[in-house]
């Protein structure tokens, strides 16, 4: 299969995406925003049909988090996800400067721990880190 990988997405592929994957659709306007404001957008495409996404928010500093990578489940074992959070990493590290450095944290959807650890992430709790933890808040009519 013949792929290319772009910086960006459109709100409706990237609603398309999160739909492929089980995920709810977002608000377009908050999908917008979100997409927006992320430091880096890696899609791929073949021709210009879209395969997958991932992005990265970074504040500038210390912290970036890894957040909606995606493949459509007709395109997943092809090296895709790895190659897309692989950019986002690259991409990070040509920002380091002398005595600087990044954590990089994400919520891994369950059973997919194996592929970030394949990329190098540690998964938590362990012996040194507790639990990742999140919370929704909702607008109340
Ligand atoms: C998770 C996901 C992004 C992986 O993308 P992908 O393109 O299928 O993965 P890749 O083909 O790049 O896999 C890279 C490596 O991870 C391994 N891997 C991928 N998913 C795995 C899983 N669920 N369990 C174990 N290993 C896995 C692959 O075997 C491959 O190993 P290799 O490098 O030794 O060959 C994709 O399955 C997906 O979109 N899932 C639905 C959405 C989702 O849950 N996203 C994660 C949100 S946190």
């Amino acid at each position: 299969m013949d792929f290319s990988y772009k910086n960006g997405i459109s709100v409706d592929d990237y609603n398309r995406l999160r739909d492929a994957v089980g995920w709810d659709t977002l608000n377009k306007e908050q999908a917008q925003a979100g997409i927006n404001r992320s430091r880096m957008v890696v899609s791929c495409y073949e021709k210009n049909k879209i395969i997958g996404s991932a992005r990265i928010l970074w504040d500038g500093g210390y912290i970036a988090y890894l957040a909606d990578v995606m493949v459509l489940p007709s395109h997943q074992g092809f090296g895709i996800g790895k190659k897309m959070v692989g950019e986002l990493i690259l991409f990070l590290k040509s920002q380091l400067k002398s005595e600087w450095k990044i954590k990089i944290v994400l919520i891994s959807a369950k059973g997919k721990e194996p592929f970030y650890e394949k990329l190098g992430f540690i998964k938590r709790p362990n012996e040194n880190d507790g639990a990742g933890m999140n919370m929704w808040i909702k607008y109340d009519e």
